[in-house]
């Protein structure tokens, strides 16, 4: 009988990422390289990123939103810093990153880089702290303290994913937001593949159903999960493939939003929104979920809680909002917007490694 505590299955992932694999190249799936290239300001901000950070990237996407300059972020499970240190350039030297991992090889490389990063920067002061700890006890970090919480291919490793995230609704300002990548799984897989070691260790035994998922975000507070993209996960190695048979993988991107007045379905108050096209990083298109784009003063009809996650979060000073909550006229169907039928614009921010 295989032992499935919180400690053992920390320890096979802190002994796999922290000896085992060496580099990206290691891994037995193709998660860290899911699809095309990242959106231009991500690239030129990793041209800044010293190559034994680069090298050992276990994520699988770009956690990693728009309109970030001065914010407090904190990125769960950071390992060896590729994403700290390319949100640390975007925040600039008025906002801060907080990386935490529980490996502590793996903090050493972003911590031995952390003065090169600095004067690579050209920051007269690091903008970054790691902390070694776990993600289900954020300690280090007040409540109501961080705008954004980002993780890359972390939760589903973690044993306790409830605890995560109410740990990161507390940390999280109201109006914050959790963006997180990682892998889903189309089904909730059998226990013994579930805590197989290595399919553990490799982000897919501790994968969950999307639904699941969202239905674990519900329970802590944050009521309206929205998807930003999905992409399929290859499996290169032929006996992990065979042990997960028709299991079905993707790296997807979520936006979670801790937002009071959030409600459980899409309602139609007659609200439209109108971006100002003032988000320098996307210019005149932006993408709030998979099925919400907005075009630069084009007016579209939104739901209230789409309504509130672009006013009252860090968006509103690039919204305006038309109309208020005064009269309802039934559900919202929540179709996509005008411009992201017109455009049809790929925005997911997952990408090669
Ligand atoms: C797949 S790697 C991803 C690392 C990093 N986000 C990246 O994109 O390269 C998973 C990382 O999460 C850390 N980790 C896993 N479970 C954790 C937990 N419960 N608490 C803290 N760190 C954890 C591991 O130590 C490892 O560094």
């Amino acid at each position: 009988m295989v032992d499935t505590s919180p400690n053992t299955l920390r320890e096979w992932v802190r002994e796999y990422y922290g000896d085992t694999l060496k580099s990206s190249d290691d891994l037995q799936t193709d998660a860290c390289c899911v699809s095309g290239p990242p959106p231009d300001y991500i690239l030129r901000a990793l041209e800044h990123v010293h190559v034994d950070v680069q090298s050992r990237f276990y994520g699988c996407g770009f956690p990693i939103p728009e309109a970030l300059a001065g914010l407090t972020i904190a990125d769960l499970g950071c390992g060896t810093g590729r994403d700290v240190y390319v949100l640390a350039q975007l925040v600039g030297e008025t906002g801060f990153v907080h990386g935490v991992d529980m490996t502590e090889s793996q903090l050493e490389v972003p911590r031995k880089t952390a003065e090169w990063h600095r004067e690579r920067f050209g920051f007269a002061k690091s903008n970054v702290d790691f902390h070694q700890g776990y993600i289900e006890e954020l300690a280090m970090l007040p409540d109501n303290s961080v705008d954004l919480v980002v993780s890359n291919c972390v939760v589903n490793l973690s044993p306790r994913k409830d605890l995560v995230l109410a740990e990161v609704f507390r940390v999280l300002r109201p109006g914050g937001e959790f963006y997180l990548s990682d892998v889903y799984c189309d089904r909730r897989l059998p226990k013994d593949i579930a805590f197989d070691p290595l399919l553990h260790s490799e982000c897919l035994g501790g994968a969950m159903t999307d639904f699941d998922f969202a239905q674990l975000a519900k329970k802590v507070g944050f009521l309206d999960p929205r998807r930003m993209s999905t992409t399929p996960i290859a499996i290169r190695n032929a006996e992990i493939q065979k042990k997960v048979g028709a299991a079905r993988f993707t790296s997807d991107t979520v936006r979670l939003l801790k937002l009071d007045g959030l409600e459980a379905r899409c309602e139609d108050y007659g609200q439209v929104a109108v971006y100002k096209g003032t988000i320098p990083e996307v210019g005149p298109l932006f993408r709030l979920d998979d099925h919400h784009l907005f075009e630069a003063g084009r007016p579209e009809r939104v739901c209230s809680n789409t309504a509130l996650m672009l006013s009252g979060t860090r968006f509103a000073a690039h919204f305006d909002i038309i109309g208020d909550t005064t009269t309802h006229y039934g559900e919202f169907p929540c179709d996509p917007t005008i411009a992201h039928t017109e455009y049809q614009v790929a925005t997911d921010l997952a990408a090669c490694c």
